[in-house]
């Protein structure tokens, strides 16, 4: 069984997914952590976008990727970058490096390998339109920008990182504009997935 779950920037998706794993007792899988260890890939090395170099670095790059509800951690050749992926510098660049066309392909490949014979909720952007579009289940989680912000906001407070209001508002309507404009799977609601908005809803 999948469960597709998508949707823009800080809707909750990857709460909301994790959660639906744990209580179903199957895995959980989240894409966006993906393009992002491939971003700090980049960033690390100062690698261009330039087609040779990014088929060299594709084959250079390994991921491994835990599909457990219990710890989600992303291994990059070898190395453990979980923590590492979640900071501003990362998310600003993540949009550049999620439209490139040759880095899609071999994420796609990977997501479908991970969820071959098993039941699983993954959750990202085109899960619902092109990883999986014949997934059994298949939500587009949404909130108000506003609400979006305030919960980025508030979770990386927690982090203790200092922030911005407005300069975290701005980095998620950037890249939910850059992510739902580019011409290789945009974010975009699937036809028969079933919309939920959570600004006014509690995680539960
Ligand atoms: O956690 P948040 O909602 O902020 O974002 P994320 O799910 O970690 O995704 C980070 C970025 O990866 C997105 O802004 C997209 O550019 C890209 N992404 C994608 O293109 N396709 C996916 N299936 C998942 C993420």
């Amino acid at each position: 069984m999948i469960i597709a779950i998508d949707g823009p920037a800080s809707s909750g998706k990857s709460t909301t997914s994790r959660l639906v794993a744990k209580k179903l007792r199957i895995s959980y899988l989240n894409t966006g952590s993906m393009y992002r260890a491939v971003t700090l890939y980049f960033l690390n090395n100062n690698y261009s976008l330039e087609k040779d170099n990014v088929l060299e670095v594709i084959k250079s790059i390994d991921i491994d990727v835990s599909d457990s509800v219990e710890k989600e951690s992303i291994i990059l050749n070898g190395i453990d970058v979980t923590s590492k992926l979640r900071t501003l510098k990362v998310s600003s660049f993540v949009s550049k490096i999620s439209s490139n066309n040759l880095i899609r392909e071999k994420m796609v490949e990977i997501q479908r390998k991970i969820s071959q014979n098993k039941s699983i909720v993954i959750d990202g952007r085109d899960i619902g339109t092109v990883v999986f579009p014949d997934a059994d289940y298949k939500f587009f989680i949404t909130a108000s920008i506003e609400e979006r912000a305030k919960r980025r906001f508030e979770e990386l407070q927690i982090e203790n990182k200092s922030v911005n209001f407005e300069f975290v508002m701005k980095e998620i309507r950037d890249r939910d504009y850059l992510d739902s404009t580019r011409e290789l799977s945009p974010l975009k609601k699937a036809n028969n997935a079933i919309l939920i908005d959570t600004t006014h809803l509690t995680l539960d």
